[in-house]
């Protein structure tokens, strides 16, 4: 068990710095992840004893490596698309269905018949498919996302709760709910809540666990209550690790308080995110009124985080890793739009020139899977280590 509080743990990527700069005189733009951490991670949640089952949300990254690795960890998984089933058990097609869940949003008729064909468990987040396809429910079991009533999370777009929020049931419409699933003849066997993601406080599992405890009761039939995911990572060097211990000792007591739940987990950036790295290559440095800016052959397309969310991402220079910290600049890509920043004010050394390698760590979540071609720019590659 890791020591709880203290700050980071030392990124693998300062003792592969000569694997991947070579790697990066090749193709570039290029995610390269780390398996060994992704396992790291995958055991320091299996050491988090009262959890009966954990999924990985592989919406973070499905490349099937992590897929595989994950499997081999015990892990189960959490789609959200058809795309994303066929993909899971294209990758592992001996994968038992019990260990899916299909949790989607929005998602259309043909999406539900799809997954209940393949018999993984399947999750509703309001009354409507059950009032307007009941004859795909009958006689199953489902689970239930409940919307607990608020959102929490690393930036107001990933917050997935509250009145705002698209997803999941309101406590409030849980009696028409029950209704509707015996009218379809479906068994709600499992409650379901996920507010948002990159939590780094360990007592909202409790807290939602108890609140969806106390809805359980009403329905009668659940047998597993599922917490979600939106276990944070640190981003900045000087971030602090999630506290793995802590995090144990409360589901512990919220399992001894109400034994007869099994109590399912979700996360997907916990177990990914610090394995992955995105490389890049500096295509040019230019002062533009007193600003410096070091542009990158990777920008928002390759890793839309920073655009998107306002995200953080620790940004070397890994050609000159021991080099002082020069004048702040500003780290652009080659994208037309201004939003095109992945970093403001960066102390990369002041030699830093056109040709190194630039790496941009803690990108295993949400990077590639989010890459887009805007501008017709090619995607990123991707490459495994697994030393
Ligand atoms: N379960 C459900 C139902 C989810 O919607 C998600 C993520 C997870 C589990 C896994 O959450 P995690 O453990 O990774 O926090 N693109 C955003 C994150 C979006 C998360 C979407 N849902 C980002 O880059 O921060």
């Amino acid at each position: 068990i890791e020591p709880s509080g203290g700050s980071r743990r030392e990124p693998w990527w300062r003792k592969q710095r000569a694997r991947l700069l070579a790697a990066a005189q090749t193709d570039s733009p290029r995610y390269v992840y780390h398996l060994p951490t992704v396992r790291e991670r995958a055991r320091g949640l299996a050491e988090v004893g009262a959890v009966d089952r954990r999924f990985y949300a592989l919406k973070a990254n499905p490349h099937p490596a992590i897929l595989r690795a994950l499997a081999d960890e015990g892990f189960g998984f959490e789609c959200v698309s058809q795309a994303e089933l066929e993909h899971l058990f294209s990758v592992l097609p001996t994968l038992d269905a019990t260990r899916v869940l299909f949790t989607p949003s929005f998602a259309p008729r043909s999406e539900f018949a799809d997954a209940i064909a393949r018999d993984v468990w399947v999750t509703l987040d309001s009354v409507y498919p059950l009032q307007h396809w009941p004859e795909l429910f009958a006689n199953r079991q489902i689970a239930l996302r409940i919307d607990p009533g608020y959102g929490l999370g690393h930036h107001e777009k990933v917050r997935t709760g509250g009145k705002e929020a698209k997803f999941g049931l309101p406590a409030e419409a849980l009696p028409e709910f029950i209704a509707a699933a015996r009218a379809a003849k479906a068994r709600i066997v499992v409650l379901h809540a996920h507010v948002g993601s990159g939590i780094q406080d360990v007592s909202h599992w409790p807290q939602v666990y108890a609140q969806l405890v106390n809805l359980a009761e009403q329905i009668g039939t659940v047998s597993a209550i599922d917490v979600g995911g939106g276990i944070g990572v640190p981003y900045k060097p000087d971030g602090e690790d999630f506290d793995i211990p802590a995090f144990a000792a409360a589901m512990a007591d919220i399992k001894a308080a109400w034994p007869q739940y099994a109590l399912w987990i979700e996360p997907g950036r916990y177990l990914v995110a610090e394995a992955g790295v995105l490389l890049a290559k500096v295509t040019q440095v230019v002062d533009k009124l007193g600003q410096r800016r070091i542009g990158l052959d990777a920008g928002m397309n390759a890793l839309m985080r920073p655009a998107l969310y306002n995200a953080w991402h620790e940004i070397v220079n890994l050609s000159r890793l021991d080099d002082a910290d020069g004048v702040p600049a500003e780290i652009v890509g080659p994208i037309c739009e201004s939003s095109d920043v992945l970093g403001k004010r960066r102390g990369l050394p002041d030699a830093t020139a056109e040709g190194d390698v630039a790496l941009i760590a803690t990108a295993g979540a949400y990077g590639f899977v989010m890459a887009n071609r805007y501008n017709l720019r090619a995607l990123p590659v991707e490459e495994v280590l697994d030393v």
